[in-house]
C-alpha cells in the first residue's frame, strides 16, 4: 500500500486507520501477490505482452502431467471381433493391443472403481450399465477429434485421459444454467449476469457464455457490421456474452488476452497471433463435441448425472486445457493408442465419366448409394436419351475380386438398381434401362482399388 500522508493521518484516527489498512489487506488478496513476469509476444511498443505468475505456473505444472504409458502391445494376431462377441468400435485391434486399451481405459477413467465401473462381473460383452454405452460412443468421439480436428488438436492429439484425469466424471464440465427464478426477486431480469461466476473469472459478466457459443452457434462479436440496427444482434447484451466467453478461454489456457489478440484491435485478424486460429476452430470443435456426441448420450445418462434443466454434462476448453495452454502442456499421448486415433478416411472416389454415350460412377467400399458427385454423372446421359426416344441403356455393376463373391454379386446388382432408379427419378421408362449380370473386375495386386466399385452406363 501507498504510505498515507501526514495531514492525512492528522485527520482519521488510529482505529479508523488500521480499519482502513485492513480493508485495504482485503482488496489486495483479490489481486495476485507479486512478483509477476511478463514475456514480450509482439514488437516493442505494441502492447502485446503476456503477464503471468511463476507461482501460478508451478502449480499448475505437476497437475497437467501425462500418466506413465505401456508400450504398444502387438498387432499380430487374432483380432478382437474375431474372439469377443459384442466389439463394435476397436475390434481391428489385435486382442493384445484391445486388453491393452482397455487397462489404460481404466486407469484413465474409473482406477478406484476398476473394470466394473463399465462391466458386469465376468460377462464382458453385456451392454446393461450406461457407462460402457456411454464409453463406446467416447471411444468414438476420441477417434473423431483426433481423426478430423486436426485444425485443433494438431498431431498431439487426445486420450481420454486429456478430459478424465482419473476421475469417471471429468473435472471441468458445465450444464445449461436454470432459468431465473423471476418470482422471488425485485430486481428484474438479470439477463443471466451479476452473480460473480467462476465460469467467467468472478466478474458480473453472463455466467452461462456456453449455451450460447458452445452449444448453440450464435455470432462471437462485439462490433456490428452495419450502421443502423437493422438484424443487427450485436447488442450490449451479446457483447457482454462475448466477453463472458473470452475470460472463460483465457482462464482455461492460463493465458492474457494477448495470446490471441493484438489488443489495438480485437476484431482484427491481421495483427493477431496465430493461436488465434486454433482457438478458432477450437470453439468449432466443443460445439461440435457437445451436440453430436454428448447432447444425443442424454437419455442414456441416469437422472442424477443431469443439469438443473436435464441436459447432459458438456464440454468446454477447459475440459481439455484444464489451466495449460496446450492440454497436458502438449504431451502427445494419442499415437500409441491405435484404437483412439481414429480411422483414416477412405481415400477420394474418382470422378465420374461424364458423356452423352457412356457414364461411369464410383461407389464408396460397401456401398450402393450414388453420393455427391457421383449423382450427377449421368446427367448428359440422360439429355442424350431424351434427345434419342428409342435408344435403350444397358447398366452393368461391377464389383472387385476380393472377398465374397455371392456378396460382392449382391452389392454390384443393388449398385446398379441405384443408378436405373436415379434414371427413372429422371423421367427414363423402365423399358428404355437393360440391367445386365454383375461382372467381376480385373483383380487388383495392389489391393483396395476403387475403379473396381463402379456402374457402367452405356447408350445403345
Ligand atoms: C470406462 C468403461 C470401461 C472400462 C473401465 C473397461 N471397459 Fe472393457 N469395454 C468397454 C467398452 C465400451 C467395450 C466395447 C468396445 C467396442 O464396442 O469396441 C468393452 C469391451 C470389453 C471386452 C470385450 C467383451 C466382449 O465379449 O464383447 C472385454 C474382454 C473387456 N472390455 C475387458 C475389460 C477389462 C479386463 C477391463 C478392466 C481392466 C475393462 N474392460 C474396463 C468399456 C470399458
Ligand atoms: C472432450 C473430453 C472427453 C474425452 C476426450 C472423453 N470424455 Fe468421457 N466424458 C466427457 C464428459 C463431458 C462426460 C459427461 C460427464 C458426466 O458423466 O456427467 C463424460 C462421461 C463419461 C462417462 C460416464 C461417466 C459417468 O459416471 O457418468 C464414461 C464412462 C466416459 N466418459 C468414458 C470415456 C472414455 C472411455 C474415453 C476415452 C475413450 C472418454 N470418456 C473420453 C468428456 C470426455
Ligand atoms: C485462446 C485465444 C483467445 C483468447 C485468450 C482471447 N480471445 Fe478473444 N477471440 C478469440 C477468437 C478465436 C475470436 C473470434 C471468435 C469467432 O469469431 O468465432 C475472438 C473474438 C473476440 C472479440 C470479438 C471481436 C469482434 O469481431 O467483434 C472480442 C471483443 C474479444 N475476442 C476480446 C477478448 C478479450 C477482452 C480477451 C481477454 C479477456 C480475449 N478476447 C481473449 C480468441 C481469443
Ligand atoms: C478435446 C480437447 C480440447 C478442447 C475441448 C479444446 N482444446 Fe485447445 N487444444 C487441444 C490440444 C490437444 C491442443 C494441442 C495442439 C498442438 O499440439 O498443437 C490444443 C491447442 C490449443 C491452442 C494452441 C496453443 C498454442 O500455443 O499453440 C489454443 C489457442 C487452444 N487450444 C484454444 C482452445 C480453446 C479456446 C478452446 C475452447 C473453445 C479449446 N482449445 C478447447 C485440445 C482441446
Amino acid at each position: 500500500m501507498t504510505p498515507v500522508s501526514p495531514s492525512f493521518s492528522r485527520i482519521f484516527s488510529r482505529t479508523t486507520l488500521t480499519s482502513l489498512a485492513l480493508v485495504g489487506l482485503a482488496l489486495l488478496t483479490g489481486c495476485e501477490r507479486p512478483p509477476v513476469d511478463t514475456v514480450q509476444r509482439g514488437y516493442r511498443g505494441t502492447g502485446m505482452e503476456l503477464v503471468y505468475n511463476p507461482r501460478t505456473q508451478a502449480e499448475l505444472i505437476p497437475a497437467n502431467q501425462p500418466p506413465p504409458s505401456t508400450p504398444p502391445a502387438p498387432a499380430e494376431g487374432p483380432k478382437a471381433k474375431d474372439i469377443y462377441k459384442n466389439v463394435q468400435v476397436l475390434g481391428d485391434l489385435s486382442i493384445a493391443e484391445f486388453n491393452r486399451h482397455m487397462a489404460s481405459i481404466t486407469q484413465w477413467v474409473s482406477p478406484a472403481q476398476g473394470c466394473n465401473y463399465c462391466h458386469i462381473g465376468e460377462n464382458f460383452a453385456d451392454d446393461s450399465k450406461y457407462t460402457k454405452v456411454v464409453a463406446r460412443r467416447m471411444i468414438q468421439m476420441t477417434q473423431h477429434v483426433n481423426a478430423d480436428w486436426k485444425a485443433h488438436v494438431a498431431e498431439t492429439g487426445v486420450t481420454c485421459y486429456t478430459c478424465h484425469r482419473g476421475n469417471p466424471v471429468p473435472e471441468n464440465i458445465w450444464f445449461t444454467a436454470a432459468p431465473q427464478d423471476k418470482k422471488s426477486n425485485f430486481i428484474g431480469d438479470l439477463a443471466g449476469q451479476n452473480l460473480a461466476a467462476k465460469t467467467v473469472g468472478l466478474t458480473s459478466l453472463p455466467y452461462d457464455p456456453f449455451t450460447p457459443y458452445l452449444k448453440d452457434a450464435l455470432p462471437i462479436r462485439v462490433n456490428g457490421t452495419t450502421a443502423l440496427p437493422t438484424g443487427n444482434r450485436s447488442s450490449t447484451k451479446q457483447a457482454e456474452f462475448t466477453y463472458g466467453l473470452m475470460v472463460h478461454m483465457t482462464q482455461s489456457l492460463g493465458v492474457n488476452c494477448t495470446y490471441c489478440h493484438n489488443t489495438n484491435s480485437f476484431s482484427n485478424w491481421e495483427g493477431a497471433p496465430p493461436q488465434r486460429v486454433t482457438a478458432w476452430h477450437g470453439i468449432r470443435m466443443a460445439r461440435d463435441l457437445n451436440t453430436q456426441y454428448m447432447e444425443p448420450l442424454t437419455k442414456t445418462f441416469p437422472a442424477e448425472r443431469l443439469g438443473p434443466t436435464g441436459d447432459v454434462a458438456k464440454a468446454n476448453c477447459a475440459t481439455c486445457h484444464n489451466g495449460a495452454y496446450k492440454p497436458l502442456y502438449g504431451a502427445a499421448m494419442a499415437k500409441d493408442y491405435a484404437g483412439l486415433v481414429g480411422a483414416a478416411k477412405p481415400p477420394p472416389l474418382p470422378a465420374p465419366l461424364a458423356e452423352a454415350q457412356r457414364s461411369v460412377l464410383y461407389f464408396g467400399v460397401g456401398s450402393a448409394t450414388l453420393e455427391g458427385e457421383q449423382a450427377k454423372g449421368l446427367a448428359q446421359l440422360i439429355t442424350a436419351m431424351a434427345a434419342a426416344p428409342r435408344s435403350k441403356v444397358a447398366i452393368s455393376g461391377y464389383h472387385s475380386a476380393a472377398g465374397d463373391l455371392a456378396q460382392n454379386q449382391e452389392l454390384a446388382k443393388q449398385r446398379a438398381f441405384s443408378v436405373r432408379d436415379a434414371l427413372l427419378a429422371a423421367g427414363i421408362q423402365e423399358a428404355r434401362v437393360v440391367l445386365s449380370k454383375p461382372v467381376q473386375a480385373e483383380a487388383n495386386l495392389a489391393g483396395e482399388d476403387p475403379a473396381a466399385r463402379r456402374v457402367e452406363a452405356k447408350l445403345q
